[in-house]
């Protein structure tokens, strides 16, 4: 079960919309052990999610773990989840979630190395898919670890949190550790008075 190779900023997978996993393939050796070393290489870059076209694989699979995470240690923990062909149905009242309906967190990513930058999304969402043996999940997942799917799952439509970034919160790691106050990495709208 290697560690794979992470593809960075750039990569053209990354931008592109990643395939549907036929369910009679998902027991398959290829799939098997695809998500085998997914898991291996999230837990060795220490991240809270990777999605498939980040290891160069263009189907729709992402893992997700966080426990006591050093890089987000605002997060609530998630357990080690993986999702295959997921549909995600972001929860809020308008066009766009309000700030109360709305997590509003400093992100990276993997394929993004050394960056943060704040992007809002909805705080609660409702998830769809299959896990690894084939069965169908639905979860709902509310507050910072909701932002972490909706991550996920833009990496399979060849989406970036660069692309949702408020632009003007980018910082390199050093100037976020620096810069950004601990009560500003995480905030929740659902917890804003
Ligand atoms: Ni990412």
């Amino acid at each position: 079960m290697p560690v794979r190779p992470i593809a960075r900023l750039g990569e053209p997978l990354l931008r592109s919309r990643s395939h549907e996993v036929d369910p009679d393939h998902i027991a398959s050796r290829r799939i098997q052990t695809l998500i085998d070393d997914m898991i291996e290489t999230l837990h060795d870059a220490r991240g809270a999610g990777l999605a498939a076209p980040q290891v160069f694989e263009p189907v729709r699979i992402c893992v997700m773990e966080v426990e006591a995470n050093e890089r987000y240690p605002a997060l609530d923990r998630i357990p080690l989840t993986v999702l295959i062909n997921p549909r995600l149905q972001p929860i809020f009242s308008g066009s766009t979630p309000s700030r109360t309906e709305s997590v509003i967190m400093y992100e990276g990513c993997l394929s993004v190395p050394g960056l943060r930058g704040r992007v809002q999304r909805a705080r609660k969402v409702n998830i769809s898919a299959l896990d690894r043996t084939g069965n169908s999940v639905e979860l709902h997942w509310e507050g910072p670890v909701a932002s972490v799917v909706q991550h996920e799952v833009d990496h399979l439509d060849g989406v970036l949190f660069v692309d949702r970034v408020e632009t003007r919160t980018l910082c390199f790691l050093d100037e976020y550790a620096k810069y950004v106050p601990m009560d500003q990495r995480i905030l929740d709208g659902a917890r804003m008075t």
